[in-house]
């Protein structure tokens, strides 16, 4: 089993991963580290289909339809991962390449990149399916920032991500570069 960790650089593997034993262990009460998550505990598959009520007039899917699926998808797959209340923190630039039709589906696919102290990036992949002869086509992809949340709305820690796949450590290392990009960008408070 491998535990994605970018702050242990320096081990055998350049992007830092790390055996872990990810049976509980018995902490004093407070004490307790969350414990490491894999990727596929928390990914998750969202499908519905496209009706009227959804659509333009042209018959394509609303892009604000789209962007309320993708930030529940990534909602769930956050929850999952963390287990406590999240928020959306962000979302990242996302472009619509290709329409979604009155009767077809709309399928999201959403996965935790990356887990950082109170955030995790959460990238949602949405495709169209025709239901007739099940071609699909990926229409957008979005990175989402939620922030695990106590009951007062304060950030609390979020579990380690656990990857599993040659894939799941390239989205890891992938997320990094972005969190930089988009932290550089977040809206700042006046004092
Ligand atoms: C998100 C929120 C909890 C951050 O609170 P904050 O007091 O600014 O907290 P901090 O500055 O300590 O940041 C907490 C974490 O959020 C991350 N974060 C905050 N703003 C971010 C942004 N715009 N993009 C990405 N990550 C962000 C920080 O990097 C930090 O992550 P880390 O602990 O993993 O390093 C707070 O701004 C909030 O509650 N916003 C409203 C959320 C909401 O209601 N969303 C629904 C749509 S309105």
């Amino acid at each position: 089993m491998r535990f994605c960790n970018g702050s242990l650089v320096g081990s055998s593997n350049a992007f830092a991963t790390q055996d872990v034993n990810l049976t509980k262990k018995r902490q004093p009460a407070g004490t307790r580290e969350p414990a490491g998550r894999r990727v596929s505990e928390s990914r998750t598959e969202m499908v519905e289909v496209v009706l009227p009520q959804d659509a333009n007039v042209l018959g394509n899917i609303l892009g604000g339809r789209v962007m309320h699926l993708v930030d529940i998808a990534g909602a769930i797959a956050a929850h999952r991962h963390c287990r406590s209340h999240v928020v959306t923190a962000s979302v990242d630039h996302l472009d619509f390449r290709n329409p979604i039709l009155i009767g077809e589906l709309i399928v999201l696919k959403a996965s935790v990149n990356r887990a950082f102290h109170t955030s995790l990036e959460v990238g949602v992949k949405v495709f169209s399916e025709n239901v007739l002869s099940g071609e699909r086509k990926h229409t957008t992809s979005a990175y989402l920032t939620y922030v695990a949340v106590d009951a007062e709305g304060r950030p609390i820690p979020v579990p380690p991500l656990v990857c599993e796949t040659a894939e799941d450590r390239r989205r890891f290392r992938d997320a990094l570069a972005r969190r930089k990009t988009r932290l550089a960008h977040r809206y700042k408070r006046t004092p």
